[in-house]
């Protein structure tokens, strides 16, 4: 098959969140599977371009707003791949470094901003004369591809491509004003509630939901949740006029990146047969991080954005108590919401020595973090699929989490007579149940020594590479290509 994504972020260029591990890999194990992907994606300021990049001389007119946008694009392949990346290049839209908001919030052009990239993927494909069979699109920024494919390009030959439309997180829609229709040129006719309108507002991913030939979510559970009132996010009725289109599959990892028996970020490397390394990691953490020095203590990590979304406020409240009580200590690194940002700060500086931090976006400490604890928290309000958790186990470190989204599909019940299980999972959404479930791990950490080195061993046990989740997404194409094009 040919298959092109289109997305906001792409690791190891440009990341936010979990997105961009995804598209990052996802494209490689389908390669491998035969297929020929590429990438698309905007050229940032802030991107880390490598030596490998070289410029193609054909400028791109892209047909948007009064006239042509004139951009240029940069080729390169996915690191350890023949995946071909490319970044679109336009100084008014991407020449600053932050992808969707600036010190100020949102960037107020961003409807603009991605419909560039969405009209720009699809002209270079012309460009290229490279027509992919299905477009794979990932969350809101990518939502005018199919609305795109459904009306003003779809007597263009382009028009036949199927799309796969991802959500990774309903929370995020791109509101914006009606201007996006003009300046994408899409009639004004689809100002209508069942295609572009919301609240009076264009809601891009509203677009991609109805006009995507098929949709897939990041885990099953997620795909039930977003149904409901209490996961919709105000469009759990447009997911439900199309569940029969709509499919959760649960994300893989990266494993030639994500491995501790090799990762080059770790000052020691180990495997399920000898932890020995790990307790390196987890004295080269405390140092780091300023925390005692101290091979016994139980130490729990974080690494997450700083946001309502995934708890954090939830582990704030419970923490002093939790530090009061427990021989424990923490390790968090994260960074976003201001006011818990401060929170944690003022945490961190009350217990000195046993809360360590880092505020900020850290790749190679967010290793450690997982290599060098001994559990992993992750107590999320709502979680499409979560990858912090996956990389947890994988590195021995039972996650402690709360039963959301893709949290419920990944992680196994910790079973106390048997040892069976991958971590620790709770129902609410609330302070004292966190500080419960923290407390059960810790006790299992020291009362029941043999019981927690076999939870480490079953996570790290575990599949979590993108063999099953790779063949499901070929399905999901083939499953689009045969709707969009009936025979
Ligand atoms: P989300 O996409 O909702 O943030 P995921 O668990 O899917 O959650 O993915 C988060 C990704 O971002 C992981 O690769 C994680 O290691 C990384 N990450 C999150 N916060 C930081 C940080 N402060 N520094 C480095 N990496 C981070
Ligand atoms: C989103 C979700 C996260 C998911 C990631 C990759 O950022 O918040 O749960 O793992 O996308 O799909």
């Amino acid at each position: 098959l040919k298959i092109l994504f289109v997305s906001p972020e792409v690791e190891p260029f440009v990341k936010v969140g979990g997105l961009a591990d995804m598209v990052g890999s996802l494209p490689k194990d389908l390669a491998k599977l035969g297929h020929d992907v590429r990438v698309v994606c905007p050229a940032y300021a802030s991107m880390k371009l490598d030596g490998n990049i070289v410029a193609r001389d054909e400028p791109l007119g892209v047909d948007v707003g009064a006239g042509a946008h004139w951009g240029r694009t940069w080729t390169t392949h996915l690191p350890g791949s023949q995946v071909p990346l490319y970044a679109l290049e336009h100084d008014q839209f991407f020449g600053r470094p932050e992808v969707y908001a600036g010190p100020w919030g949102d960037h107020p052009d961003n409807d603009l901003r991605f419909i560039f990239l969405c009209r720009g993927a699809l002209t270079l494909c012309q460009q290229l004369d490279w027509i992919p069979d299905v477009i794979h699109c990932h969350d809101w920024t990518t939502g005018f591809i199919p609305l795109l494919l459904n009306t003003t390009l779809r007597d263009t030959p382009i028009g036949r491509a199927a799309t796969v439309f991802t959500i990774h997180n309903l929370e995020h829609q791109g509101y914006c004003d009606r201007r996006a229709l003009d300046f994408a040129h899409v009639p004004v006719a689809e100002f209508r509630a069942d295609s572009t309108e919301s609240h009076g507002k264009v809601n891009m991913m509203k677009a991609g939901l109805y006009h995507s030939t098929k949709i897939t979510t990041v885990s099953p559970t997620y795909a039930e949740e977003i149904k409901t009132a209490a996961g919709g996010f105000g469009l759990d009725h447009v997911l439900r006029f199309r569940a029969a289109d709509l499919l959760g599959i649960v994300n893989g990892i990266d494993e030639s990146t994500w491995n501790p028996a090799t990762d080059k970020a770790l000052p020691f490397n180990y495997t399920s047969a000898n932890f020995g390394g790990k307790s390196t990691c987890k004295a080269a953490l405390q140092k780091q991080l300023g925390l005692e020095i101290d091979p016994h203590i139980a130490l729990f990590g974080v690494v997450s954005r700083f946001a309502t979304q995934k708890g954090l406020d939830l582990l704030a409240e419970a923490l002093p108590y939790v530090l009061d009580r427990m021989h424990v200590q923490f390790a968090v690194l994260g960074s976003g919401d201001g006011a818990l940002e401060t929170t944690f700060r003022e945490l961190a500086e009350k217990f000195s020595g046993r809360l360590g931090l880092h505020v900020g976006f850290n790749g190679k400490l967010a290793r450690l973090i997982q290599a060098g604890s001994d559990f992993f928290v992750m107590p999320s309000r709502a979680e499409p699929c979560g990858l912090t958790q996956l990389y947890a186990m994988r590195y021995g470190t039972p996650p402690i989490v709360r039963a959301t989204g893709g949290l419920v599909d990944t992680v196994e019940q910790f079973v106390e007579d048997t040892g069976e299980g991958t971590g620790f999972k709770f129902q609410d959404a609330t302070a004292p149940a966190l500080y419960n479930t923290i407390g059960w791990a810790n006790a299992t950490y020291y009362d029941r020594p043999d019981e927690y080195r076999q939870l480490r061993r079953n996570g790290m046990a575990r599949d979590f590479s993108w063999r099953t989740s790779a063949a499901s997404y070929v399905n999901a194409y083939e499953w689009a290509i045969a709707a969009r094009r009936p025979d």
